[in-house]
């Protein structure tokens, strides 16, 4: 049968023609492998994560993961220094804001020139974006992602039960808390663990005092900011907060927090949009089965955190043509969509066809754009953007121990804020 016979010579053909490929592939192209430090391990993340590496193992390098668990990264970034110490870093690691400074200036960053320059990363990233990932002008890091962190999260079905809507303002969220604790639920999700708290409080502040004033106090460090009467009132909203969540919060990490608004026993949760991710992995649709709106009071304001991934200096020709392959797939459009899809962040590159991507995705593209067209995008001090790792250290200590204390009033928290900022610098 002559069909048959055509198929047979098809797949002969088809077969040669591959490993033909695959050879020329291997001298162009040697096959490495890649240890990637991260801390993506949650549901949403873990799928993420796996999109870099599947993309990876099909071009024939292979992927070695170190995840380190613990939201927000702290642990991963202790295990990443004493892996340093010891001089065996691993060769790419999701390093983010200044701290990808302090790493270059410790020399131990390899650069990325090569594929910046065939991939046109300059062309290709907004300029906020691409100066972080420059060190001396070269470049050391590759963005994945932009998460947006002043975000509220919320079951429809619980604030129906409740009777209330998504509260805009923060008096509205204090309001509708209270119907929403009378019908039985609790009001807020919420992780008692420095870096949640840190997260909320972030966004309580920018609503707060608005953009101009989270820079002066989160970014400039200003003591006259950090101990204004705007400071205190943020302070003492946020503690108010603590009224919204449940005795079980200490140390609960965040997608737990997630699930029980996904599980329908709270309402909401502030939290960055990684959040959705856990939504996504749930398979749920946004706007449907959960709400999101910009953090109360915060309108189209917006705290950006963008991951990145680093490379250490590496020997090996192979794990050099590995980090260099790393680093083009992840600008690459199947990657950006693909991972971001998962994430619950919106790609680093803004060129991309944004047709799959759900109404928040969306929203927050928009509030990005216009914030940075009208220069208000601000870092997130939570998320390692804002500040060097001791500074964040620092304030994330004052702002714990103020939100777990029973008696420190919020104008000595003021007080410490202006220390530890000092204390840092
Ligand atoms: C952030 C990180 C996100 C997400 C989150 C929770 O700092 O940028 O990608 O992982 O922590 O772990």
């Amino acid at each position: 049968m002559p069909s048959f016979k055509t198929t047979r010579f098809d797949k002969t053909t088809l077969a040669l023609a591959t490993g033909l490929v695959a050879a020329i592939g291997m001298t162009s192209a040697q096959a490495g492998e890649v240890e990637v430090l991260h801390w993506w391990t949650s549901g949403g993340e873990a799928r993420a994560a796996n999109v870099l590496k599947e993309l990876m193992e099909a071009e024939g390098h292979d992927w070695q993961d170190f995840a380190v668990a613990g939201g927000g990264g702290e642990t991963a970034m202790t295990v990443l220094k004493s892996r340093a110490m010891s001089g065996n870093p691993p060769s790419a690691a999701q390093i983010k804001g200044p701290e990808i400074q302090e790493w270059g200036e410790l020399g131990l960053l390899g650069d990325l020139d090569t594929v910046a320059e065939a991939e046109d990363w300059n062309g290709l990233l907004p300029e906020t974006v691409a100066e972080i990932m420059r060190h001396d002008g070269q470049y050391v890091a590759v963005p994945v992602n932009v998460h947006r962190v002043n975000w509220l999260w919320a079951n429809p079905e619980v604030l129906d039960a409740a009777g209330v809507a998504m509260p805009t303002t923060l008096d509205e969220l204090f309001e509708v808390a209270e119907a929403i604790r009378e019908a039985g639920y609790v009001p807020l999700a919420h992780g008692g663990q420095a870096w949640q708290d840190a997260t909320v409080f972030e966004s309580v502040l920018l609503a707060s005092g608005g953009s101009e004033f989270y820079r002066r106090a989160l970014v400039d460090l200003d003591p006259e900011a950090l101990g204004s009467p705007t400071m205190i009132e943020a302070l003492t909203t946020f503690k108010r907060l603590r009224e919204l969540m449940d005795d079980d919060m200490p140390g609960r990490d965040w997608n737990i927090a997630t699930s029980m608004v996904i599980g329908g026993d709270a309402a909401m949760q502030l939290m960055g949009d990684w959040a959705k991710g856990e939504f996504t992995a749930a398979g749920l649709t946004a706007g449907e089965d959960y709400l999101c709106a910009a953090a109360p009071g915060t309108g189209d304001a917006f705290t950006f955190n963008i991951d990145s991934l680093a490379m250490f200096r590496v020997t090996e020709e192979a794990e050099r043509e590995a980090q260099q392959a790393l680093a083009r797939l992840v600008l690459e459009p199947t990657f950006q969509e693909a991972f971001n899809l998962a994430k619950g962040s919106i790609p680093a590159r803004p060129d991309l066809d944004m047709s799959d991507f759900d109404s928040c995705a969306r929203q927050s593209l928009a509030d990005f754009q216009h914030t940075a067209e009208a220069g208000g995008l601000v870092p997130s001090m939570a998320h390692g953007m804002a500040v060097r790792a001791d500074v964040q250290g620092a304030i994330f200590d004052v702002v714990t121990n103020y939100f777990n204390s029973r008696d420190m009033a919020a104008e000595e928290a003021a007080r410490r804020m202006v220390t530890a900022a000092q204390a840092a610098i």
